[in-house]
């Protein structure tokens, strides 16, 4: 899976895949009233993907954007986007995300009874897959479709909204999954709660794809605050390796 949508750069090493260290700023802390200013913002300010929550008041206690805000956003960066689907159930919206612009469509192992169907049906709209788990599902629950996806995506607070703690808890199970992952060119991404300090465990512990909403949009210093997220992450990653 390239690294940005549209540089042409071919499948990267595995090496890459499991250490080049992304970030992926979380538009539900930009200022809703001006996406297309912050999803500019965050492109130049050195971002390398723009994570978009969708949420549907149904499977998290809180509803935020739908096929037609993504397909607006589009034009505005060629970065890759990646999608993170918080409803239930997906598959009757994922053709009209493939189709809005998406580039990576995440869905929830929890959000209906056939993880293996959505995601064969996001393979066959030609977009990269990912499954998330919230906090209280155990790894094994996607162990089945590893050979399916080219993400797996942590969830280091429970879904719902940004600002809220980061879960220690989540670490093992960080580690855990990069074991059950091996050689497959799967990154790991984490999100909630992540902050230089954060970054730095949960990439110690094999992730490599960071999605910070608060920790990148605090303060306004969008440039600052993403590269002090990558150094840290960096930093750990290459201890690691
Ligand atoms: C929460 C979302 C996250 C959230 C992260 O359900 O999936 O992407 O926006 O926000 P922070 O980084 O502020 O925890
Ligand atoms: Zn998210």
């Amino acid at each position: 899976m390239s690294v940005t949508r549209r540089s042409g750069q071919g499948p990267m090493a595995q090496g890459s895949i499991v250490n080049d260290i992304i970030i992926a700023p979380s538009i539900l802390s930009a200022d809703f009233a001006k996406l297309g200013e912050e999803v500019k913002a965050i492109d130049r300010a050195g971002c390398d993907w723009i994570h978009v929550d969708v949420m549907d008041g149904h499977f998290v206690p809180n509803i935020t954007i739908g096929p037609d805000v993504v397909k607006a956003l589009r034009p505005h960066s060629s970065k890759l986007f990646d999608v993170h689907l918080m409803i239930a159930p997906c598959d009757p919206f994922i053709e009209a995300f493939a189709k809005a612009g998406s580039d990576l469509i995440t869905v929830h192992a929890e959000a209906g009874p056939h993880l293996d169907r959505s995601l064969q049906l996001i393979k066959s709209l030609g977009k990269k897959a990912g499954v998330s788990i919230t906090p209280s599902t155990h790894e094994s629950a996607i162990e089945y479709v590893l050979d399916k996806i080219d993400l797996v995506l942590v969830m280091t607070v429970n879904p719902g909204f940004g600002g809220q703690a980061f879960l220690p808890s989540q670490i093992d199970k960080i580690a855990a999954i990069r074991k059950m992952i091996g050689a497959r060119p799967i990154r790991i991404e984490v999100d909630g709660g992540i902050t230089p300090e954060t970054a730095a465990r949960v990439a110690a512990a094999g992730a490599n794809v960071m999605v910070a909403g608060s920790g990148v949009f605090k303060g306004g210093n969008y440039a600052e605050n993403i590269a002090a997220i990558r150094a840290a992450a960096s930093r750990a990653r290459a201890a690691a390796a």
